[in-house]
């Protein structure tokens, strides 16, 4: 059985029928789902969806949204449940820069502190933006909390860099793309040990399903690609991918 170790299942296009997206996810051999929010609504609805079996939360402010969004940690404290795993997504995005710089990196940082605060591992996005994020990072101490870094786009050598810092790098829909070739070549240098899995629906869906809105009933491609170019049984990857979880979220699967 295999982890989404990032689905927006609170997204509205997922949220209006995410009973029988989660029952077709589960059909296909997906039985646990983290749900990731990326703003205050978003979160309330990870937390709300993670009452259900096998469904837990993550919860934080997208780069995206750090403009328009004012700080009070103490409500963020109240949201979170004994089904809350993360603080996330966080980070900095330069790519589109939909928020300044600024309020992207003092949004990332106390998020961190407030991870920190809570003791709950960081699920990170980055675009286009790895040196910020490694200097917010180290300034912050990110290695207490550790986490994922969600659908990893970054060199092996930023790769080599988190690993010590207890961090997993988490592979998508893009890992399955014909024009993605270098980071096919990346994959393959990290260890199996630190790699996880993720749809980041309805976003990024797999090569078989482009142009499609993407679905967790989808990750089992994205499984079985990196099963091949990793040289490993599907069986034995997905036994991998929990101990992975394990080690940086606790004994929660
Ligand atoms: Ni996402």
């Amino acid at each position: 059985m295999l982890v989404d170790t990032h689905v927006h299942l609170n997204d509205d296009r997922l949220f209006l029928h995410w009973k029988e997206v989660v029952r077709r996810a589960k059909e296909n051999g997906v039985d646990s789902f983290f749900v990731v929010g990326y703003d205050w609504e978003s979160s309330e609805r990870a937390v709300f969806l993670s009452n259900h079996d096998g469904i837990y939360s993550i919860i934080g402010v997208h780069p995206h949204d750090s403009s328009n969004f004012e700080l009070s940690m103490c409500d963020w404290r109240k949201l979170i449940n004994s089904k809350t795993i993360g603080i996330g997504e966080i980070g900095l995005d330069y790519y589109k820069l939909y928020s300044p710089k600024e309020s992207q990196k003092k949004v990332f940082s106390e998020f961190i502190q407030f991870a920190k605060e809570v003791k709950l591992p960081i699920i990170i996005h980055c675009r286009e933006a790895w040196k910020d994020l490694l200097d917010i990072m180290r300034a912050e101490k990110a290695w207490e909390v550790g986490g994922i870094m969600h659908s990893y786009s970054g060199s092996y050598e930023t790769a080599r860099a988190l690993s010590n810092w207890n961090f997993l790098f988490s592979f998508s829909g893009p890992i399955t793309y014909p024009n993605a070739k270098n980071l096919r070549e990346t994959l393959k240098l990290i260890p199996l040990d630190l790699i996880v899995i993720e749809t980041d629906a309805p976003y990024l869906p797999p090569q078989p399903y482009r142009g499609r809105l993407n679905e967790p009933s989808y990750l089992p491609e994205i499984a079985k690609k990196i099963c091949e170019l990793k040289n490993v049984e599907l069986e034995r990857f997905s036994e991998i991918l929990k101990n992975n979880l394990r080690r940086v979220f606790g004994d929660i699967l």
